[in-house]
């Protein structure tokens, strides 16, 4: 009985201190859309300040909506929500409210998605969005010493030609963004489609990323990183399903930024002991936590770490590695990295 009690103890000892491990390590987020930061208390705050009306009558209503079934579901509340974003104020506090929480969550540097066209084909200019969003980073950097990014994405439900125009909008802000990807709707709308937009984006300097293999098969993971030349992939949990794109991704180095709790959300796995974290890891590939929409899928980073090491028994080795890769996988410059991973290697030998 005294030695049952013991072990308990001893047990809960070890989550606790690995508990504490994980919010307080210092890590990067890589893969996070500014609008799925917006949480339902500001949608509702700004919907009625710029007299944007709203399907929902409470903050509780528009949470209850929150139960999605598959990827679309979710865009369509998503894009729904987004509606009500008109001003450049607007952008600066959605903005400010998720570099306030990553703080928070003790990450260090964020490379944040937005999605243009969901602004700019309501009328709002480009300028409007990017000059918001940007501020707020600038600022965030002195408050709170947040670092932060910017990665414009593609719409992918949306052709080409508009993927094409929106990076002549871009390109007026070069110095502000620095790498573009493709989000948005994934099955019927491969990578390939893009093939000639992304020729171009890469011969004008920025890096590229790509949502693949989320709902998609292993295939559109292919076409990214052969077509697109993406060097990042977003998602990229369906190359499970393809023992030699795993080899490939862990020749080339090429990362996947895998969210836990949206890939739970959308269904894409039925439970967290099947998000292949564990096996990544395993195989040597440049694996990293991040929490995609979080003010929809129930957490910001330290949730993802915190429920995906108690699905899949992570160890403090495991959450090291993670932290590590999210620098590892950053596009930040080579002197940055070196300062982050010296603060990470101070972290390390002083937790107790
Ligand atoms: N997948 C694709 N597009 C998105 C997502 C996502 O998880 N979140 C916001 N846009
Ligand atoms: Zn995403």
């Amino acid at each position: 009985m005294l030695r049952v009690f013991l072990q308990n103890q001893t047990e809960n000892t070890m989550d606790e201190n690995l508990k504490r491990y994980i919010e307080l390590i210092p890590k990067a987020e890589l893969h996070v859309h500014v609008e799925g930061t917006f949480e339902p208390e500001r949608i509702f705050e700004i919907a009625q300040r710029n007299n944007v009306p709203l399907k929902y009558n409470s903050v509780e209503d528009l949470r209850k909506a929150y139960k999605f079934n598959n990827l679309q579901d979710f865009l369509d509340i998503y894009y729904g929500a987004a509606k009500v974003l008109l001003h450049e104020q607007d952008f600066y506090d959605l903005t400010m409210d998720y570099l306030r929480k990553a703080h928070a969550n003790n990450v260090v540097h964020t490379e944040v998605f937005f999605d243009p066209q969901t602004h700019t084909t309501r009328g709002v200019s480009f300028v409007t969005v990017i000059n918001g969003i940007t501020r707020a980073m600038d600022d965030a950097k002195t408050e709170v010493g947040v670092s932060s990014k910017l990665i414009m994405c593609f719409l992918r439900h949306l052709s080409e030609k508009s993927a094409m125009e929106t990076l002549e909008s871009a390109l007026l802000h070069k110095d502000k963004i620095i790498a573009i990807g493709l989000d948005s709707s994934e099955n019927g709308h491969p990578p390939s489609k893009f093939f000639n937009v992304f020729n171009r984006v890469r011969e004008e300097g920025f890096f590229v990323v790509a949502h693949a293999g989320e709902e998609g098969p292993a295939e559109y993971i292919w076409e990214a990183i052969d077509l697109l030349e993406a060097v990042r992939i977003d998602h990229g949990v369906s190359s499970v399903d393809d023992p030699g794109l795993i080899e490939e991704l862990r020749d080339r180095e090429i990362p996947l930024t895998v969210c836990p709790l949206s890939n739970l959300k959308l269904k894409v796995v039925e439970n967290l002991e099947n998000i292949p974290v564990k096996m990544f890891l395993e195989k040597g590939i440049r694996v990293t936590l991040n929490s995609d929409d979080p003010s929809y899928f129930g957490g910001y980073v330290n949730n993802n770490y915190l429920q995906t090491a108690e699905a899949l028994n992570l160890s403090r080795n495991d959450i090291y590695t993670l932290a590590k890769n999210s620098f590892l996988a950053s596009f930040i410059t080579e002197k940055e990295r070196d300062v982050f991973l010296e603060k990470l290697l101070d972290f390390e030998n002083s937790f107790i």
